[in-house]
Formats: structure tokens, C-alpha cells, sequence
């Protein structure tokens, strides 16, 4: 990394009109996170501390946004949108204050990394005034033509601005653009706004830097990581894309999947070596899995830990809180949510732990609920070591069962149960010898003169 310093101008005063949104459409997730926490950490990883943001809609919420990991983000609103160029100039000030490079950026290019920001800036060490980011796109519309004279830019056409021979470039300007520190402000300060939209292009830099005698060049960066965000659709398309990318790095780092198309992941996801992750899987946030783990098909997890050798699904629903120990199991249809799981105990069936501690080697029943909730408060339920929950079992919280302990099944158990003790708490089995017959006999009886009528 240089010792250059630098400053990222990152714009997101758009009003989004497009989105359809009652907010700005940099707050939109993709990955569970806003659009422009992304872009941000992409100037992070780029090694960049000092942020300005230019911010218009919902500016609060997209400074906080925006500030990720303790990043210093300062922001500078944009009362009016007179076009790129006079959106970096909110941030004269911080601009004026002295840096290497600045760097622009959008907010609203959600698939950025470092790369290209760290290639842009290589290319200012070398000299240069005003580096452009651009790329090779069969699908140009919209975007501003990189011009070429003897292999040399010359200037960014804008789609209304361009000839018809201009309109046919494939070359085109991501937008994201690095600029001598030294010279931004006077090149800033000569942008127009003569022009088909009688906006202030930023764009224009690339004219008046060579009109002044500057250096001027292009870095070339992939079409995917440059994908800007308009519409919902587009919003969809670049949410597949992040998916299909991050899936690949997970992949890339020992975690096996059946069907990657079909696994949903989220920003913070993490996942251990050989984990195997089965198809229709759904990562929630602050999900950590550990290695060896299996995934069954359909499950959801929310803010869970699961640790080596667990296992969990299918079906199953692991919400904010569910920690499950090693080798433990949670199987199809159980709901786990704030509960510790201890270490080799098994919930395989059709089960709610919610508000509990399960000890280790604990078997719980088929259709056991604990019963945390009374309609205004939530009460915890203690369940200890080796203890065996029978089936389609209630534990009215709070309440713990011991060490060792059995419940019987259908038990509704209200009241503490000491360690290796027996609760049985159900009505008692009645035997009445034949009487089924008779019952069955009246039955059919009863229809016999239905029919006869
Ligand atoms: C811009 C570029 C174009 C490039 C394209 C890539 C200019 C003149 N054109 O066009 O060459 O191919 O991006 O997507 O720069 N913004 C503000 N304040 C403003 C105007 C814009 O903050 O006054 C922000 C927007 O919120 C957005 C970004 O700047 O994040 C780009 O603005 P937009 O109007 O979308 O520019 P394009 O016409 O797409
Ligand atoms: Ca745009």
C-alpha cells in the first residue's frame, strides 16, 4: 500500500425516484445490508479512513448507514441535485483540506471491492491527474462513452450529449473516478453546466484536465463488480449476483453445497470446513457456523451459533440466540430460539425450545414445548444434563428438570423436578375390558336404521 493519503468522496443524494421507495434506495439490502455499507467497505478494504459522504434523501439514516466498523464518515448534505460534478463539490471543504488522491465513488454500486480503487489510485502514484474507472459492457445505454484518440482519452460523452457514432462506444464510465489532490479543486471549480442536461458533469474533468496540459488515463475494471442499482429489478439482479459470489467464496474455502443456487446467504455469514450445506437453505444475520457441520434441506437460521459436528434440519428454524454445542442435534420441524443446546443432546422432532438450557447428552421428545411465554412475560426453562423429556411433553417456565431426570410423556410439568427423579404428570390410564365392543356394536346399529328408513 502507498503512504499516499487519500479521501473517498462517495455520492448518494440521489432520490432514487425509480426505486419506488419511502427511502433512498442506497438503504436497500442486498446481503441483508444496505447497498452503501458495501460500497463502503469496498473503500475500506482499498485501505481508505477518510470518507466524505454527500448526502440528500433521508440523509440520517444513510450517514449511519454508512458508517461501518467504526468508520469516520463525515457527511455533507446536497440540497440540490445540480449533477455529479457539483455533488463532489459539497465536500469542498474536506477536499481543501489537503490529501494525496481523492477518490469518487457511488453509493449505489453495491458489487464494488477494492480492486479497481486500489488500481485507480496506482495509476495517480504514476503521475497521472485524473484516472477513470471504465468498462467493457455489450449494453451501453445510459452510460457515459470513454473517447479514445491515438490511444489516449479524451473525453466522457454522456448518452444525451453523444453523436450517433459516440452512442456505438462499448467503452463506458463506471463513474467512479480518482483525482489528484493537488489539482481537484481548481479542475472541480472550471465544471459547467453547458451541456444536454444543464447539469455539472464530473465527467468533464477528463476535457479540462488535458485542456490545462494534466495526464489523463483509464483503468479498466469487471462489467459485474461496476453494476449500478435503478430499479427493483436491477436491485434483484444485483442481489443474485452478490448471492452467487459470496456462495463461491464460501465454497473456495472448504464449505460443500449441493445446490449453491438455492442457498441465501447473508453479509456476516460465516462457515467452517467441511460443513455441508444442503439445497433451500436461508442464512438470516449474525449466523456462525462451525466446521463439520450438516445443514439439512429447508431450514432458517437467524442469529444462531452451531458448533462442530451439530446437525441441523431439515426443517428447522434456529432464531436469535439458539446455541448449539458440539455434536448436537436439532431435527425437522423443531424451532429453537435464545436456548443453549448442550453438547451431543438431540431435539429431533416437531419441538419448540425457546428461553431454555438444554445440558449435554439431554434427549427431548417428540412434540415437547417449553412453555416460556405467560402473555406478558417470557420465563426460562433449565433442563439438566442426560435429563429425557418423554414425548408431546409441556414445561411451564420458569421450571428446570434435573441431572438424570425422566418426564413422562404428555406430561405438563408445572413444577421443579429434582435430579434422577420420575415426573409423571398426566391423567391416569383407565381400562374398561370389552366396552369398545359394545360402543362399536351400538355404532353400527344406529346406521343400520339409518339406512333402513
Ligand atoms: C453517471 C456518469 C456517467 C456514468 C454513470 C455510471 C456523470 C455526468 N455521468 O451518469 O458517465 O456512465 O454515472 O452509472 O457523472 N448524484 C448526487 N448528486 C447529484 C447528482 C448525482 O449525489 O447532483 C449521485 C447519484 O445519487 C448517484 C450518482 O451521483 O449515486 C450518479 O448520478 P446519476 O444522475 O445517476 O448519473 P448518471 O446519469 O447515471
Ligand atoms: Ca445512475
Amino acid at each position: 500500500m502507498s503512504l499516499r493519503t487519500c479521501l473517498a468522496v462517495v455520492l448518494a443524494a440521489g432520490d432514487s425516484t425509480r426505486m419506488k421507495s419511502s427511502m433512498s434506495k442506497v438503504l436497500h439490502p442486498v446481503g441483508g445490508r444496505p447497498m452503501i455499507a458495501h460500497v463502503m467497505q469496498a473503500v475500506k478494504d482499498a485501505g481508505i479512513a477518510n470518507i466524505a459522504l454527500v448526502t440528500g434523501r433521508d440523509a440520517d439514516r444513510v450517514t449511519d448507514a454508512a458508517k461501518i466498523g467504526g468508520l469516520e464518515v463525515q457527511s455533507y448534505f446536497q440540497s440540490e441535485r445540480k449533477g455529479t460534478g457539483h455533488a463532489v463539490l459539497m465536500a469542498k471543504e474536506a477536499i481543501a483540506s489537503g490529501y494525496d488522491d481523492i477518490l469518487v465513488a457511488y453509493g449505489d454500486v453495491p458489487l464494488l471491492t477494492a480492486g479497481p480503487l486500489k488500481a485507480a489510485r496506482e495509476k495517480l502514484a504514476e503521475g497521472h491527474d485524473v484516472v477513470v474507472i471504465g468498462f467493457h459492457t455489450a449494453n451501453p445505454y445510459g452510460y457515459g462513452r470513454l473517447l479514445v484518440e491515438n490511444g489516449e482519452l479524451t473525453a466522457i460523452r454522456e448518452e444525451k450529449d453523444a453523436s450517433e457514432e459516440e452512442r456505438k462506444v462499448t467503452w463506458c464510465n463506471s463513474g467512479l473516478m480518482a483525482i489528484s489532490g493537488a489539482k481537484a479543486l481548481d479542475l472541480l471549480s472550471r465544471i459547467t453546466n453547458n451541456n444536454a442536461k444543464g447539469e455539472f458533469y464530473l465527467t468533464d474533468l477528463v476535457e479540462i484536465a488535458r485542456t490545462l496540459g494534466g495526464k489523463v488515463t483509464a483503468v479498466d475494471a469487471p462489467e459485474d463488480e461496476l453494476t449500478g442499482c435503478n430499479t427493483r429489478a436491477e436491485l434483484a439482479v444485483i442481489e443474485r449476483m452478490w448471492q452467487a459470489r459470496r456462495r463461491h467464496e464460501l465454497m473456495l474455502s472448504g464449505v460443500s453445497m449441493i445446490a449453491p443456487e438455492t442457498v441465501f446467504l447473508c453479509h456476516d455469514t460465516v462457515i467452517g470446513q467441511d460443513t455441508l450445506i444442503e439445497p433451500n437453505v436461508v442464512f438470516g444475520p449474525g449466523v456462525v457456523i462451525e466446521g463439520n457441520v450438516v445443514i439439512h434441506a429447508f431450514s432458517h437460521l437467524e442469529g444462531a451459533h452451531v458448533s462442530e459436528g451439530a446437525s441441523v434440519g431439515p426443517y428447522a428454524r434456529l432464531r436469535p440466540g439458539a446455541n448449539l454445542a458440539k455434536d448436537a442435534k436439532v431435527g425437522n420441524f423443531c424451532e429453537v430460539k435464545k436456548a443453549e443446546i448442550g453438547e451431543g443432546a438431540k431435539v429431533n422432532h416437531l419441538t419448540y425450545i425457546g428461553d431454555a438450557f438444554v445440558g449435554a447428552h439431554a434427549n427431548i421428545g417428540a412434540g415437547t414445548i417449553t412453555c416460556n411465554y405467560d402473555g406478558v412475560n417470557k420465563h426460562i426453562t433449565r433442563i439438566g444434563e442426560g435429563a429425557f423429556i418423554g414425548s408431546n411433553s409441556s414445561l411451564v417456565a420458569p421450571v428446570s428438570v434435573g441431572n438424570g431426570a425422566l418426564v413422562a410423556s404428555g406430561s405438563v410439568i408445572t413444577d421443579d423436578v429434582p435430579d434422577d427423579a420420575l415426573a409423571l404428570a398426566r391423567g391416569r390410564q383407565e381400562l374398561k375390558p370389552g366396552r369398545a365392543k359394545v360402543i362399536r356394536e351400538r355404532n353400527l346399529a344406529i346406521k343400520a336404521a339409518k339406512k333402513a328408513k
